[in-house]
């Protein structure tokens, strides 16, 4: 049985019982319920998974965006349930942000210069307010693990850094991403684009599954994604980076390892995508 739990106070641990927590903004796909089994099998059955559901304000633009973003909490709890979450925590704004603390005045966690690249370049400020809910979230929760989809692989990164560097005491796990038979990457945004666009969408995993089988350097790679994409997918970036994300992949590197990112519109729905060029391991 799923307990839901609105306020912070009822999150009070039992002694002894490990926590997994996937932090989420709800909308729940197969995407969400693999960190849900991922998280299981961290903890086993004597151990608590838990799931925030809470569509954080501070990492959206502007607020148009948070109150359009979708509500689902009943359909949330049900896939919950019937996939063993122990405990749902879906707070107010006013419990994570007390006294106007969502403010730019308020204390915040600053991503450092990943942040303001990629996903971080079109969406200022979007980073900050992922680290700190995620700290905030982590404090409260006190896990000993926490999933995170490979499919938002910089935040997945700059959460891994912060966790590191600010001695956060849980263990990071990157969990791949959830794909559609056809190779597109499951996100709650899909639901936004038309038939024709849907179709045309499937070449954004269809260059990155062409760059992993291009040998070559990343140029190369790179080349190879670019043919594949439709020309209706405006891209933002396509790139080939490092694992850590510190650096682009030179053009004339022999690329073995690194990560190919791409982003880009389909008509005004924008869309994300990522592959590994060799084998990564983020959790370790
Ligand atoms: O990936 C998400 O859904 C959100 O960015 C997260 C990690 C739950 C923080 O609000």
């Amino acid at each position: 049985m799923t307990k839901l739990i609105h306020d912070s106070k009822e999150l009070e641990k039992k002694t002894g019982v490990d926590r997994a927590f996937i932090p989420t903004m709800g909308a729940l796909h197969q995407g969400h319920l693999d960190l849900v089994d991922a998280a299981r099998t961290l903890v086993g059955t004597d151990g608590e998974v838990v799931m925030s559901i809470f569509v954080n304000p501070t990492q959206f633009g502007h607020a148009s965006e948070v109150s359009q973003y979708p509500r689902t909490l009943e359909s949330d709890l049900a896939q919950c349930e019937a996939n063993g979450v122990d405990i749902v925590f879906a707070p107010s704004v006013n419990e994570m942000y007390p006294d106007g603390s969502e403010s730019s005045q308020g204390i915040s966690v600053q991503p450092g210069s990943l942040g303001t690249v990629l996903e971080g370049a079109d969406r200022p400020g979007h980073f900050a307010g992922v680290l700190t809910i995620v700290a905030k979230l982590l404090n409260l929760v006190q896990p000993r693990f926490a999933t995170f989809g490979e499919k938002d692989y910089q935040q997945l990164v700059l959460i891994s850094q912060m966790v590191q560097q600010l001695n956060f005491p849980v263990k990071v796990i990157g969990v791949q991403t959830r794909r559609e038979p056809d190779g597109l990457a499951m996100s709650s945004r899909n639901a936004f684009l038309s038939p024709e666009q849907r179709i045309q969408a499937v070449s954004i995993s269809r260059a990155l599954f062409a760059a992993q089988r291009t040998e070559g350097n990343s140029e190369a790679k790179l080349s190879a994604a670019r043919l594949a994409l439709s020309r209706e997918v405006e891209p933002s970036y396509l790139v080939a980076m490092t694992n850590d994300l510190s650096r682009e992949l030179d053009a004339t590197e022999n690329a073995t390892e690194g990560r190919l990112l791409f982003a880009g519109h389909l008509g005004s729905t924008r869309l994300i995508d990522n592959m590994p060029i060799g084998k990564v391991n983020l959790s370790e």
